[in-house]
């Protein structure tokens, strides 16, 4: 039984004051926060068994490689990956993304193709542009319509034998569009392309079978997902991650060093030089594990619950237009009210004790598709409510009354 009040007590921060205002917390997409369940796991690590991993003989250090390596499992299991070696811990999407980016540019050669989608996060994009620059491969765009979904027959003309990579969110983080992986992935592979699927909006709301989406790599950020920031995951088929180059060099990821040659360590280790964060990835683990017991199946139903209330409450304010109307999306709503620029309305809100935010959300290629300067972006959790929804839609009328 989904009851919010109770998984709200989890949350300390929820009962904190913002100016004088409880606070209203709708900046999800952003980062999640933190139940006490996954502080407390924090906490004893650093109480209890703060140690490096991997290289100590003492107990301390072994305690913490099999927590750290227990962790791993979780999320292997949890994105039902076939190996837990097929989980390299990063410190974040952006990380993972590099990892993929730069170990292509061994495989990519002039005048290949890359497609990414025209909705995605400046880390889904500014990666590729480097790996063209070092190649000589052209990035092109599959674009979208106003809804903010992608047109899906461009695509198919898109693709061809030149086509080595595909790059797509799998939720847009300033739309909430949930994009057809299933379908890109697919056909993709119909052409030899592989794809990278950017899970870090898409996390938070639902679980990404790996195996079953026959996806090649997908990338999740832990504080996301109620855990902590720099903290990541890179999971990518263990013949790819086996390609695959090094991203960074140092100790760790080695077998054997000499000044004539060094050899690579194996999965994961070959991508995760130097000491990891150990405490992050132990809580990427505990958070995970929170998620599931509250149970993604309720979440998701609770959270549709919360975004057809918001879009119906926040649509009867005159005035205010909604950018990513998909039809499958998730509980994030960017809107704009007419003649006002989006950071005056976030500030009011601010001062209401109401967190969303605004501007570009770093996605400035949807933007420009809008031709707008930005959004205001509510995203919601499980652990809002729809009180909540109310206090935002009052906070808007309000701040339209000062700023009209
Ligand atoms: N990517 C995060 C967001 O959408 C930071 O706000």
């Amino acid at each position: 039984m989904f009851d919010v009040q109770k998984i709200r007590k989890d949350f300390p921060i929820l009962g904190r004051e913002v100016n004088g205002k409880p606070l209203v917390y709708l900046d999800n997409a952003a980062t999640s926060q933190t139940p006490q369940q996954v502080i407390d796991v924090i906490v004893d690590y650093y109480q209890n068994y703060n140690a490096n991993i991997h290289r100590g003989v003492h107990a301390l250090s072994q305690e913490a490689t099999d927590k750290y390596e227990q962790a791993r499992v979780k999320i292997q299991k949890h994105f039902n990956a076939a190996k837990p070696h097929e989980i390299i811990f990063t410190s974040g999407t952006t990380h993972s993304i590099n990892i993929v980016a730069n170990g292509f540019s061994s495989f990519i050669k002039k005048d290949d193709e890359i497609l990414v989608s025209a909705m995605e996060h400046h880390s889904n994009i500014v990666p590729w542009q480097m790996l063209c620059e070092r190649t000589g491969a052209v990035l092109k765009v599959i674009p979208m319509n106003q809804e903010g979904e992608l047109l899906m027959d461009v695509y198919y003309k898109l693709l061809s034998d030149k086509t080595k990579l595909i790059f797509c969110n799998h939720i847009s983080n300033a739309l909430g569009t949930i994009n057809p992986i299933e379908e890109i992935i697919e056909k993709a592979h119909h052409v030899g392309a592989a794809v990278l699927i950017d899970g870090a909006q898409a996390a938070p709301h639902l679980v990404a079978d790996v195996q079953e989406l026959d996806v090649d790599f997908y990338t999740v950020s832990a504080h996301k997902v109620c855990g902590p920031t720099g903290q990541g995951m890179l999971y990518g088929k263990e013949e790819w991650l086996n390609k695959l180059p090094p991203y960074q060099g140092g100790g760790e990821m080695i077998a054997e060093v000499t000044f004539e040659k060094t050899t690579y360590a194996d999965l994961p280790h070959k991508f995760e030089a130097g000491t990891p964060n150990i405490c992050g990835g132990i809580a990427f683990g505990a958070a995970i594990e929170y998620m599931n017991a509250i149970g993604f199946d309720a979440i998701a139903e609770y959270e549709h619950e919360l975004l057809e209330y918001a879009t119906k409450k926040l649509l009867e304010i005159k005035g205010l237009k909604i950018y990513g109307t998909a039809k499958n999306k998730t509980s994030v709503i960017s809107f704009n009210i007419e003649g006002v620029h989006p950071y005056d309305i976030g500030s009011i809100l601010d001062k209401l004790g109401i967190a969303v935010r605004t501007g570009h959300h770093c996605a400035q290629p949807i933007m420009d598709f809008y031709k707008i300067p930005g959004t205001v972006r509510a995203s919601f959790s499980f652990y809002n409510t729809k009180n909540e929804v109310d206090i935002l839609v009052d906070g808007v009328v309000r701040a339209m009354k000062m700023l009209l």
